[in-house]
């Protein structure tokens, strides 16, 4: 496990991409666009948690690079720092207050340096961090990035500067993400913001604001752009794509699709896949996260309908057991959940399928933990992201039901659905073994310059020897060993 965000959480690191839960503090490099103009200030920003706060960031380079500030990698010599922050768990807001705290020093010898807290962290604490604390001048939550120059110049005055206002209309559509960090062959792409699902446990509706959907048509924009400036793939993100849904008439979201003719006035998640798949056929389009009461079979025929479109799905069961999800208030039951992965196997057989998993929810009993035991034997499942619960201030759990399950049982019982899925991932990719498959060329391996690993089409890490394979090729190649987290192959020609 590389960079672990937080001492109770296993994050596998067969998914380099989607670590949301391993991904601390990592300081964003980002070029200048071609028509920037400085205003003679810098800023540096460091990103933690998911994905999306990731693209997040990239919106701010883009509202601050448009005001000329100018992107460095050193705090030490920033006229502002900014800290794109998570709440998911009580430990991720540890790390970030001790970062705070260390960052703060440098005001001592710079006081003129403004330090600013954007994201959950910023919406879910609000002014405690800027008044009571004093550990902050901006605070920014997810919908107010447009105002940050505005926030910053506030502050460079001396005051403490605040917009925490979550958005229903906020999609940040118009606005072309400054690729930070990219390896320039895959990118992703907000498709929506915000979440109106309320699973008991989770601070994100609270912090991020209710779920709004993106203009498809701006979503097709920016992949038809990646893709001219060399791009192979895109992977849309949304706290709950399956539920995405653009109309230019909102009076008709509340309406239930049923027919496919009614696109032509509701785009739905899977009219959306459809469309980003049309881009290229060499652009490979990829989509997180999905929720079981959401996906349906609609959007299972157009992956397997479309070679480009991964044959990945990630599909968060959080728990095994009926009863531990209707105190989850995840709205779908055992049942319905072994009928979703039934119809992935059955619509597109060799789907890579990964889930979340959270051990010691309140009230979690042995046999319901068992039930999620035998849920994974049933799913065997490719990838895995496991954490003991956290209680988080504020959440349906928190008010309703006790955090009961003593840290040592939530703790065993995380090593025990962690040691299952290793050996399931193992399994899965000794089954790989002989299997011919396409990769995506990302980059030099880590541990040899004399390789260079891709993904293949359920999402799992392959390395070959480099050749002269460079980022972006595609490359056929045939798996011939394989570790618990990595697939080793060989090209093959045809
Ligand atoms: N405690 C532990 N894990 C959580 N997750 C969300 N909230 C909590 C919490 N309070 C996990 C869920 C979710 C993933 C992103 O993080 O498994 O799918
Ligand atoms: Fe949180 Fe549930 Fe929304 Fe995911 S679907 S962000 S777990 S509330």
């Amino acid at each position: 496990m590389k960079n672990p965000l937080y001492s109770n959480d296993i994050a596998f690191e067969l998914d380099q991409k989607r670590q949301d839960e391993s991904r601390q503090g990592e300081v964003l490099v980002i070029d200048a666009p071609e028509d920037f103009i400085s205003n003679g200030k810098s800023y540096y920003i460091e990103s933690y948690g998911c994905q999306m706060n990731f693209n997040d960031s990239e919106i701010v380079a883009s509202v601050l690079a448009s005001k000329g500030y100018k992107n460095i990698q050193t705090h030490e010599s920033a006229d502002v720092i900014l800290l794109n922050t998570c709440s998911i768990r009580d430990k991720a807001e540890q790390t970030i207050r001790a970062r705070l705290a260390q960052l703060n020093k440098i005001k001592k010898t710079n006081p003129g340096t403004v330090v600013g807290i954007l994201g959950c962290m910023a919406e879910r604490l609000k002014e405690q961090l800027l008044v009571q604390e004093h550990l902050v001048d901006i605070v920014a939550g997810p919908d107010a990035y447009r105002s940050l120059p505005d926030l910053i110049e506030e502050a460079t005055g001396g005051q403490k500067a605040v917009n925490v206002l979550l958005s229903r209309e906020e999609t940040y559509g118009d606005i072309n993400p400054v690729r930070l960090a990219s390896n320039g062959v895959s990118a992703f792409i907000s498709i929506m913001r915000g979440c109106d699902n309320m699973c008991a446990f989770c601070v994100v509706p609270f912090t991020r604001g209710r779920e709004r959907s993106r203009d498809y048509r701006s979503i097709l924009q920016e992949a038809q752009d990646l893709y001219n400036r060399g791009f192979k793939e895109v992977t849309l993100l949304g706290q709950n794509v399956d539920s995405y849904r653009f109309s230019y008439d909102p009076t008709l979201l509340g309406k239930k699709l049923i027919e496919k003719k009614d696109t032509d006035e509701v785009v739905n998640f899977a009219n959306l896949l459809e469309l980003v798949a049309q881009v290229a056929p060499d652009l490979r389009v990829r989509f997180s996260t999905s929720h079981p009461k959401d996906m349906l079979d609609d959007v299972l025929h157009v992956i397997a309908k479309y070679d480009n479109v991964c044959n990945y799905i990630h599909l968060p069961v959080q728990s095994g057991s009926s009863s531990c999800l209707e105190r989850m208030n995840r709205t779908y039951n055992r049942e319905w959940y072994i009928d979703r992965i039934d119809a992935i196997k059955r619509i597109i057989p060799d789907c890579g399928l990964s889930t979340d998993i959270i051990t010691g929810f309140c009230g979690e009993t042995e046999e319901e933990h068992r039930e999620t035991i035998s849920l994974m034997e049933y799913a065997q499942y490719d990838m895995c992201y496991m954490f003991a619960y956290s209680e988080r201030p504020g959440t349906l759990a928190a008010k309703r039901f006790k955090d009961d399950v003593p840290e040592e049982v939530k703790k065993r019982r995380l090593q025990e659905v962690v040691d299952l899925h290793r050996k399931h991932s193992l399994e899965s990719n000794l089954r790989d073994i002989g299997k011919r498959q396409t990769i995506l060329i990302e980059g030099v391996s880590k541990k040899s310059s004399e390789q260079v690993y891709g993904r293949n089409d359920a999402n799992k890490v392959v390395i070959i020897d480099k050749g002269n394979h460079k980022k972006g090729d595609y490359v056929k190649v045939i798996v011939t060993d394989c570790t618990s987290g990595t697939l080793i192959g060989e090209m093959i020609k045809d």
